[in-house]
């Protein structure tokens, strides 16, 4: 099965709203040419959704959203519901990226009824997992990566474990410019294919798409995204100028 590649730009808390809108329109005219073979998606902070949706109009370009609380509405203050997110036109959403565990203190059980509501609401979850370094140096790093999926995809169906996109997003290699070998990051990808084959069948295990995150750009790119198991990225710091973006994308 040829599984299609995704790109996604994950722009953290960076931007404000002329900025935004000027940069959604570059990525959309500069990754024009690869729209046919690669799924393109930006992802601003909340309040910006609304305006780069606009701004993006009909083009290839998809956006997503950084976060969302599991519930439908209710007495949480500061926080997002998933049908806030769609009816903007939000069709993506980063479910435990590192910074959302680490520093907001966001578990694997939440973090997978994130998961579970993005799909109720219609949302496509970016589920992040990864490792620290002294994890990694513990030799942890498969059974820390396989807990946090289990935790995360625990109750979907096999449809929706389909539609599920993985990232692998080693936190020692976030926006530190140490990026992943290609051979650490197509190891651990090809570990949580097993993991998802196990759990949903071979067909299933080989649907879902799973991207690395880590210091991703132009000079990298290619060779990471040229492993067996490795479908896209999720870019962050990269993703912030429109070129380099895009010359991630046409890798
Ligand atoms: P980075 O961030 O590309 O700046 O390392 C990746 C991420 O946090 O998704």
């Amino acid at each position: 099965m040829t599984r299609r590649r995704i790109i996604a730009g994950n722009w953290k808390m960076n931007t404000d709203r002329d900025e935004a809108v000027a940069l959604a329109k570059a990525v959309a005219d500069a990754t024009a040419a690869f729209a046919a073979d690669v799924d393109v998606v930006v992802i601003p902070p909340a309040t910006l959704i609304a305006p780069v949706v606009d701004a993006l109009g009909d083009s290839h370009v998809a956006v997503g959203a950084q976060n969302m609380h599991p519930e439908v509405r209710g007495a949480y203050t500061g926080e997002l519901a998933g049908p806030m997110l769609t009816s903007v036109g939000c069709g993506y959403v980063v479910c435990g990226h590192s910074e959302r565990r680490q520093l907001f203190g966001e578990t694997s059980e939440f973090v997978g009824a994130k998961v579970a509501a993005a799909h109720r609401f219609g949302l496509i979850p970016i589920l992040c997992v990864g490792e620290t370094l002294e994890e990694r140096e513990a030799g942890q790093t498969e059974a820390i990566v396989a807990d946090q999926l289990k935790r995360g995809i625990d109750g979907l169906s096999k449809e929706q474990l389909a539609e599920t996109i993985v990232a692998y997003e080693p936190v020692w290699a976030i926006g530190t410019g140490r990026t992943a070998t290609p051979e650490q990051a197509q190891a651990v990808h090809a570990h949580l294919r097993g993991i998802l084959k196990q759990r949903a069948g071979a067909e299933v295990a080989e649907a879902v798409r799973i991207q690395y995150g880590g210091s991703v750009n132009p000079s990298n790119a290619a060779e990471l995204l040229g492993a067996p198991d490795i479908d896209g990225a999720l870019v962050g710091g990269a993703s912030l100028k429109a070129e380099t973006f895009a010359s991630i994308v046409g890798a």
